[in-house]
C-alpha cells in the first residue's frame, strides 16, 4: 500500500489535447527507428543498413558548407554580427530561390517565405487553415499531412476497419491508376495536400494530369498545397512546379527543401511560396495571413543556414548540388535493378530517390520484418503512409555507395 502511494506518479490538472489521444501509436519513423534498436539488441554484432527513414547520407558541397562557415565566424566580429533577421528570409535568398527555381513563372522574391524546412512549414500552413477545414491527402502520402492535420483537430477519429482517420479525403493512388488519383470520384475539400515527384512511391504528376488538378481545384474552390521537396531529382519533363501549369497562382501553395537537394537535413532550410494571386473566400489575402503566422509562430531562419542556402544557388552550389543528387540516382538505378532482376514490379525511382516494390498480397510490416530479419536491412513499410501503401516497402536510395550495394546483394540472395 505505502509502496503503491510512492510509486503513484503526480498528475497535473491539465487535460490532454484530444486530438492528440486521435493519433495512431508512433509516427512511422520512430516506431522503424525502435524496431531498428529492438533488432540490434537481439543482433548486436549485426551490420544493419538503413535504406528506410529517407536521410540524407553524403557530405554537403564545400562551396556550401564554407559559405555557412565565414558568416558564422563573422557572428564573433562586430560588423559581422546580426541577430533576428526578417522573418520571411533574406531578400537575396529569397530573391534567389524565386529566379531559380521559378525563373519565368511569375512567382516574385516577395511570394517566397524561407523557413526552417517544409515540414515545420507544413505545419504552420496547418495552423493558417485552422480546425474548421476538410481536407485531401494521397493515399498513400507522406505522414506529417495527414498527422498535422489530426492535430489541428480537423479529423474524426481512426477508424481501425479501414486504416484511415474520418473525415479525411483518402485519394488512392495505386499502379492501375498511374498513381494519380481518380478526381470524379473524389469529394470536394478545401485543401487538398499533393506531393510530387511522390514521396514515397516515388512517381511525378505530369503535365496533363497536374492541369487536371489544377481544375479541380478551381472547380471546387480549393487550395491545393503542392510539396515539390524532389522536384530536383526529376529526369523526365514533368512540371518541377505547380506553378507551370496556368492558372495554378490562383489555388496553390508550393512548400519544398533544401534537404533533399543539398543535403540540409540537419542544417534545416525550406521555403513556402504562397502566391499574392491566392485568396481566401472573402477576399482576403492567403499570403498576408500566412506572413501573419509565421511572425508569430517563427522569427525567422537561421542566418548561418540561409548562407548556405544563398551558396547552394550560386553557380557552383547548384553544380554541387546536381552531383550530389546524381550520386543518389546512380543508388536507385542499383536499388530497381535489383529488385526488377527478382521479378518483383518497381514502381518510382525515376524522378525521385524512392523506390516503391510491389509485394501482392502481403502485409508490409511482414515484409520489412523479413527483410530485417534475414538481411539486416531496414526499409519502410508502405502501409505506414496510408492504407493504400498495404503491400509495398518503400526503399530509399540515400545511403553510402558501398552500404547500398551490400543490400543489393543480401536481398538477391533473400529472393533468388
Ligand atoms: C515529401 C516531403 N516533404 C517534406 C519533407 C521534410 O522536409 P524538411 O527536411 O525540409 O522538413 C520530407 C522529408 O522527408 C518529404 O519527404
Amino acid at each position: 500500500m505505502i509502496l503503491a502511494i510512492f510509486c503513484e506518479a503526480f498528475k497535473t490538472k491539465v487535460s490532454r489535447n484530444a486530438n492528440m489521444a486521435k493519433l495512431q501509436a508512433g509516427y512511422l519513423f520512430p516506431e522503424i527507428a525502435r524496431r531498428r534498436a529492438t533488432h540490434l539488441l537481439k543482433y548486436p554484432d549485426a551490420q544493419v543498413i538503413s535504406l528506410g527513414i529517407g536521410d540524407t547520407t553524403e557530405p554537403i558541397p564545400e562551396v556550401i558548407t564554407s559559405a555557412m562557415a565565414k558568416r558564422s565566424h563573422a557572428l564573433t566580429t562586430l560588423e559581422g554580427y546580426s541577430g533576428y533577421g526578417a522573418e520571411q528570409g533574406e531578400k537575396q535568398l529569397r530573391a534567389a530561390i524565386a529566379s531559380t527555381f521559378y525563373g519565368d513563372l511569375g512567382i516574385e522574391e516577395g511570394d517566397i517565405f524561407v523557413s526552417d524546412g517544409a515540414k515545420c512549414d507544413i505545419s504552420r500552413l496547418q495552423v493558417l487553415f485552422g480546425s474548421n477545414v476538410t481536407m485531401a491527402v494521397q493515399d498513400p502520402s507522406y505522414p506529417a499531412y495527414v498527422d498535422s492535420s489530426v492535430i489541428m483537430g480537423q479529423t474524426g477519429l481512426f477508424q481501425k476497419d479501414f486504416e484511415k482517420y474520418g473525415n479525411i479525403e483518402y485519394m488512392r493512388c495505386t499502379p492501375e491508376n498511374g498513381f494519380f488519383p481518380d478526381l470524379s470520384s473524389v469529394s470536394r475539400t478545401d485543401v487538398i495536400f499533393f506531393c510530387s515527384p511522390n514521396n514515397p512511391t516515388g512517381i511525378a504528376a505530369t503535365r496533363e494530369q497536374l492541369t487536371r488538378l489544377v481544375k479541380f481545384a478551381k472547380d471546387n474552390g480549393s487550395i491545393i498545397v503542392y510539396d515539390s521537396a524532389y522536384a530536383m531529382y526529376m529526369s523526365d519533363d514533368s512540371p518541377r512546379s505547380i506553378f507551370e501549369i496556368p492558372g495554378a497562382k490562383e489555388v496553390a501553395i508550393e512548400t519544398s527543401s533544401f534537404s533533399k537537394y543539398a543535403g540540409f537535413t540537419g542544417v534545416r532550410l525550406g521555403w513556402t511560396v504562397v502566391p499574392k494571386e491566392l485568396l481566401f473566400s472573402d477576399g482576403f489575402s492567403v499570403a498576408k495571413d500566412f506572413n501573419r503566422i509565421v511572425c508569430t509562430c517563427f522569427n525567422g531562419a537561421s542566418n548561418i543556414a540561409q548562407a548556405g542556402g544563398l551558396a547552394c544557388l550560386s553557380p557552383e552550389g547548384l553544380k554541387g548540388m546536381r552531383d550530389v543528387i546524381g550520386f543518389y540516382k546512380e543508388n536507385t538505378e542499383i536499388i530497381m535493378d535489383t529488385f526488377n532482376s527478382l521479378g518483383f514490379n518497381v514502381y518510382g525511382g525515376k524522378n525521385a530517390p524512392y523506390v516503391w516494390v510491389h509485394f501482392p498480397g502481403r502485409s508490409s510490416w511482414d515484409v520489412f520484418a523479413e527483410i530485417l530479419e534475414k538481411t539486416h536491412v531496414v526499409t519502410t513499410p508502405g502501409s505506414g503512409f496510408g492504407p493504400g501503401g498495404e503491400g509495398f516497402i518503400r526503399v530509399s536510395a540515400f545511403g553510402h555507395r558501398g552500404n547500398v550495394l551490400e543490400a543489393s546483394k543480401r536481398i538477391k540472395q533473400l529472393y533468388k
